[in-house]
Formats: structure tokens, C-alpha cells, sequence
């Protein structure tokens, strides 16, 4: 498909869009992309909900089979330490945060550092949507339908410089919206980051949005980070900066413990965490809950084809 062919993304809330949206879900659903967990979706959650729509082209080459985690999963099971640390904080808690106006910076090693307001941010690509395995290092997975755009298309257009070797994520630190910041379990902002070719991989997704709405707020609303080949953790939320360095960026888990979390932390059955093995996974929203057979995790989370390429030669014992 050429970018011609795709969508305008823009975020509207006319019915016109809301019904396209669905009409492009229902195809896809109709193809198998989204199994079964489409339908409760459908039926409870996003008739309920008033939330921005987004207009994503689903993108086939980004689909994995499995069902997808339905929407009430997704948003209601979560870690979001700026808002708590139980797993239903961040839905009860992030409806304090601001989602308008935003800007997100981008700067340090590019010859066009920019400012850009999220708006202007969101229409910079054409927005797809992706299906993507998420894998949490503690042992959770969910599949997960996310609407953004590769992040290489915003790092194209700043130009990054020779020097440049890391991106830094920096999210938003506010103690007046975010109630989880007066706790120094985090030396805040939250900071990921990514060396420039991991981030430059297709795969690493700008993200603002899931199942063709706008981010719920506890899953890192405006606009947050999500690299499926590793733990969830790297996958900053509410950008406020993108910051390209020569020197390796100093990581919050990794500040926290470099023991249990270290810079890469690419998903890899044979490395275990120090506390949670890291062979299997059991799937968020399991009809058959506890007794839900575990899954196998892959290497990269299955996404070898696309990034074992940027390890050759590593020992990933030792860069874990
Ligand atoms: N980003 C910020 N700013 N703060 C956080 O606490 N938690 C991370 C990551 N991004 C976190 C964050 C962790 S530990 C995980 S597992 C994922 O977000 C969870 O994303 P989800 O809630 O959308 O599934």
C-alpha cells in the first residue's frame, strides 16, 4: 500500500468517522486479526464509551494471529507508577492528568530540533493500526491493537546527527496530576531508552492510540513509546520528550535495580529475571483464568525475524 492510498489520520469525532472506524475493525475481524476478543469489545465497552476516535489503516504486515485482550483488559490492568503502584491505580487515579495541550520536544544530537505540539504530531505519518504481543516481565502478556506510526518517521524528519547513538524516552513528572510522583520509588521523570538502530527498527511504534480510539489515559495518553520485541517496561508513556545522546541514557528501572533490569531487556526465555522466570507467560483475560495452560515466551516475543539482526555477535546474558 502506497502512503497515497492510506487515511488522512486525523482525530474526529464526527459519526462519519466513528462508523468508518468500525468499518475497518469488522474487516479486519472478519479476516482474523482480531479473534475473539473483539466481540466483547464491541458489545459493552465501546458503545459505552465517549472517547476520540482515531482513523488507523490496519497494517497486515504488523498482525499477529493470536486474539486480541479485550478493551477492558487492556485499560483496566495496568502499570503506571505516576498515578500508583496497584495495577488499578492508573484507571482510577489518571483522570487528573491533561491531555491538551502537549508538546512533545526532540532534541540533543539532530540537526532540526523541533517542538511540536501533539496535533500537529499525530498527523506527521499516516496512523496504522498494528497488532502487537506485549510481554510484561512479570510474567503477564497481552495482545494488544495499537494505532501510531514508526517512530523512524518523526527521527527522519529531525536528522539525526553522526554522533548520535541512543534515544532517551522522558516522561511527564507533574506532582499536581499525578499523584504517584510524591513517592520517590522513581528518581522522576520516568526514562527509557533505546540504542538509534532499535529505535529506527520499523517495529518501534510512536503510539497514540488502541483499538482506533485515542489512549485511554492510563495506558500513556497523549502519546507514548511501544517496542513489542521488548518487556513492557521500555515502553515509555506520556512522552514529553524524545532526547538523542552519544552516551548509553540512564534508564528508571535500571537506575532502580541494574540487577533485575538491565538496559536492553529484550524479551528472551533463556535469561530469568532474578525473581520471575522468564520461559512462560500466562495471557491476561484467559477464559479459563488460573487454569489457563502457560504459554511458551519467544525469543523477542516472537519478533525475531524482524530484530535478532540487531544483536548479532552480543551475549545476551550479558546485555540482558
Ligand atoms: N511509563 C511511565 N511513564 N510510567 C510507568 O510507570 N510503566 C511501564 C510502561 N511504561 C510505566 C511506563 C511498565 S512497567 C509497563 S508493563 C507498561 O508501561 C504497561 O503499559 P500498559 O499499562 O499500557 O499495558
Amino acid at each position: 500500500m502506497s502512503p497515497t492510498d492510506q487515511k488522512i489520520p486525523s482525530i474526529e469525532i464526527t459519526p462519519r468517522s466513528v462508523f468508518e472506524n468500525r468499518r475497518q475493525l469488522i474487516k479486519l475481524a472478519a479476516a482474523g486479526g482480531f479473534g475473539m476478543a473483539l466481540a466483547p469489545w464491541f458489545s459493552r465497552d465501546a458503545l459505552a464509551i465517549a472517547s476520540q476516535k482515531l482513523i488507523a489503516t490496519p497494517n497486515p504486515a504488523f498482525m499477529v494471529k493470536d486474539g486480541s485482550t479485550s478493551y477492558k483488559n487492556i485499560t483496566s490492568y495496568n502499570n503506571f507508577y505516576e498515578f500508583g503502584t496497584d495495577k488499578s491505580d492508573p484507571m482510577a487515579y489518571a483522570d487528573s492528568l491533561q491531555t491538551r495541550p502537549w508538546t512533545v520536544t526532540i532534541e540533543g544530537l539532530v540537526k532540526k530540533p523541533v517542538t511540536l505540539d501533539i496535533d500537529a504530531l499525530l498527523k506527521l505519518a499516516p496512523m496504522e493500526e498494528r497488532v502487537y504481543r506485549m510481554r510484561c516481565v512479570e510474567g503477564w502478556s497481552m495482545v494488544i491493537p495499537w494505532d501510531g506510526y514508526s517512530l523512524s518517521r518523526l527521527l527522519n524528519q529531525v536528522e539525526p546527527l553522526g554522533s548520535a547513538k541512543y534515544v532517551e524516552f522522558i516522561s511527564l513528572s507533574d506532582r499536581k496530576q499525578m499523584p504517584g510522583v510524591k513517592s520517590n520509588i522513581i528518581d522522576w521523570p520516568y526514562r527509557e531508552g533505546l540504542r538509534l538502530d532499535e529505535a529506527m527498527n520499523p517495529l518501534t511504534l510512536l503510539t497514540f492510540g488502541l483499538y482506533g480510539e485515542a489512549l485511554p489515559k492510563q495506558n500513556g495518553a497523549p502519546v507514548r513509546i511501544v517496542i513489542p520485541w521488548k518487556y513492557g517496561f521500555k515502553s515509555a508513556k506520556s512522552i514529553v520528550k524524545i532526547r538523542l545522546t552519544e552516551e548509553m541514557p540512564k534508564t528508571s528501572w535500571n537506575q532502580i535495580d541494574p540487577r533485575e533490569y538491565g538496559f536492553y531487556s529484550n524479551v528472551n526465555p533463556s535469561v530469568d529475571h532474578p525473581r520471575w522466570s522468564q520461559a512462560t507467560e500466562r495471557r491476561i483475560g484467559d477464559p479459563k483464568g488460573i487454569f489457563a495452560p502457560k504459554i511458551k515466551t519467544e525469543m523477542f516475543n516472537g519478533y525475531a525475524d524482524q530484530v535478532a539482526g540487531l544483536y548479532s555477535g552480543m551475549d545476551l546474558k550479558k546485555y540482558y
